[in-house]
C-alpha cells in the first residue's frame, strides 16, 4: 500500500548505472553533498574497478560494501599449518581463532575429511496418476541416459549423475531427485540447468505438470568432518585450572545438545568463521549456513529417537584428554560463481602457502570444518572462563563505526 509522502524509484533507475542511482537517491537523503560525496569516493564507490565490479555482478547496484579481511594464523591441519583468509566485520573472530589455533597446535592436529561434492537436484511434478508413476519406472533407463547427456561436460571432468529417485510427498506432489558430483564446483548452475531441460521428458513420460525445478541447498551426502584431541595440560592456566576448564567446555556441549536455544549459538559461533571463510573465498555463504542448520537439524534426538536441532560440534573429556568433532556441509567450492573474483582467488592462495599447490574443493571444505572447530573451541573457552565480552572489548574500543552509545 502506497502512503502520501512515499518515495518510489522509476523503472528507469534499473537502467542506469551506480553513479546516476546513488545521485538520484541523493535527492531523497537528508546528507549533506560532503557526506555523500565522501560515502561515495571513500566506500561506496572507491575506484573506477571496484565501480564495474558492482555494475557487472547485481541490478540496480549503488556500490560496493566492503568488509575487513583478515588471516587466521597457523591452524593445525594434521599435515601442515594453514593460514586462514576471513571476510568479517564481527571483532575477535579473527584473533580468537588465532589463540585457539595455537592452543590447538600442542595437539598433534586437527584430521579432517571431505566427501564427494554430491549435489542434489529435484523436480516436482503435479497431477502424475498411478499409470503416470508406473511409466516413469518402466522408462527409468530413458531418463537416466537423458541426465547423462545432459551432464556429458561433468562426467568429462570426473563427476557426473550419481543417483536418482522418485518419491511421492504426503500432498500428492511427485518429486524425481537426482544426485551429481560436481568435484571442485558449487553444482548450482550445473545442477539447475540439467533439472530444467530434464523436466519436460518427465512431464511427456509422467503425464504430470511441472510444478518446479531446482538444486536443493541441503546435500546429507556432502558433509565435512573435523576432529582433535586436546591433553588438559594445554589448556590455558587460568585461576579454574586446566582440568576444570576441559570439564566446563564438555559441559558447554551437552547444553547446547539439550537445548536448542544454546545450539543455535553455539552453531553461530562456528558459522562465524566458516561463513567468513566462504565470503573470503567467493562463495554463497547463504547456501551454506542453510544446510548448515537443516544438517543440525538431524545431529540430535529427543527421548523419543525423533530428530532436532543439535550443536554441529561436540566434546568430551575423560582421562585428561579433550575430544572434539564437528561436521558441516561441505558447500565450499574453488570454481565457477564469485570465486574467480581477484580476492577469493588471493585467498586460495593463502591458504595454499603450505600445501605448495592449487587448493581444490575437497581440501577448502576440510580447511572449513578445522576452521569451524577451532572458532567454536575458542568461542567455548572464552565463555568458561573470562567471559566472552572480553575479547570482544579489545577490538570494539578500536571500531571506528561503532555507534557510541
Ligand atoms: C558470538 O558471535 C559467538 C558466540 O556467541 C558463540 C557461542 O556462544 O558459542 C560467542
Amino acid at each position: 500500500m502506497i502512503v502520501d509522502g512515499d518515495v518510489l524509484l522509476k523503472n528507469s533507475f534499473g537502467r542506469t548505472g551506480p553513479k546516476e542511482r546513488l545521485a538520484e537517491l541523493g535527492t531523497h537523503l537528508s546528507f549533506s553533498d560532503e557526506e555523500l560525496t565522501s560515502l561515495k569516493d571513500s566506500f561506496l564507490l572507491p575506484n573506477a574497478k571496484l565501480e564495474e565490479f558492482s555494475r557487472a555482478s547485481i541490478e540496480s547496484s549503488v556500490g560496493v560494501f566492503p568488509l575487513p579481511l583478515g588471516v587466521v594464523r597457523n591452524v593445525p591441519m594434521s599435515e601442515q599449518f594453514v593460514h586462514v583468509p576471513l571476510a568479517v566485520e564481527e571483532a575477535s573472530v579473527v584473533s580468537g581463532a588465532s589463540y585457539a589455533a595455537k592452543i590447538l597446535s600442542y595437539s598433534k592436529g586437527i584430521t579432517s575429511k571431505s566427501e564427494a561434492a554430491l549435489q542434489l537436484a529435484q523436480i516436482a511434478l503435479l497431477q502424475v496418476g498411478t499409470e503416470g508413476e508406473q511409466a516413469l519406472l518402466r522408462q527409468w533407463g530413458q531418463v537416466q541416459d537423458r541426465l547423462m547427456g545432459l551432464l556429458e561436460r561433468m562426467h568429462a571432468r570426473g563427476g557426473g549423475l550419481r543417483g536418482s529417485e522418485y518419491r511421492r510427498l504426503p500432498s500428492g506432489t511427485c518429486v524425481f531427485y537426482f544426485t551429481v558430483d560436481v568435484r571442485d564446483a558449487m553444482g548450482a548452475n550445473i545442477v539447475n540447468t540439467a533439472a530444467e531441460q530434464l523436466a519436460p521428458l518427465l512431464e511427456e513420460i509422467t503425464g504430470g505438470s511441472r510444478l518446479g525445478a531446482i538444486l536443493s541447498n541441503y546435500s546429507e551426502q556432502r558433509i565435512a568432518s573435523a576432529q582433535c584431541i586436546l591433553e588438559d595440560r594445554h589448556l590455558p592456566r587460568s585461576s579454574l585450572g586446566s582440568q576444570k576448564i576441559a570439564e566446563r567446555i564438555s559441559w558447554m556441549s551437552k547444553w547446547a545438545e539439550e537445548d536448542v536455544w544454546r545450539a543455535v549459538t553455539h552453531n553461530k559461533g562456528i558459522m562465524n568463521g566458516v561463513s567468513a571463510l566462504a565470503l573470503a573465498t567467493g562463495n554463497d555463504f547463504r547456501a551454506l549456513e542453510a544446510a548448515a542448520h537443516a544438517l543440525a537439524s538431524s545431529m540430535s534426538s529427543d527421548s523419543q529417537h525423533a530428530s532436532r536441532y543439535g550443536p554441529l560440534s561436540t566434546y568430551e573429556y575423560s582421562e585428561g584428554q579433550l575430544s572434539m568433532s564437528i561436521q558441516i556441509p561441505a558447500l565450499l567450492a574453488t570454481v565457477g560463481g564469485a570465486t574467480s573474483h581477484p580476492v577469493a582467488q588471493w585467498s586460495f592462495r593463502v591458504l595454499g602457502i603450505n600445501l605448495k599447490k592449487k587448493i581444490n574443493a575437497h581440501m577448502l571444505n576440510r580447511i572449513a570444518a578445522s576452521l569451524g572447530l577451532v572458532q567454536n573451541f575458542a568461542a567455548l573457552l572464552a565463555l568458561v572462563t573470562t567471559g566472552i565480552r572480553h575479547g570482544h572489548q579489545k577490538h570494539d574500543r578500536k571500531n571506528t563505526f561503532q555507534d557510541p552509545q
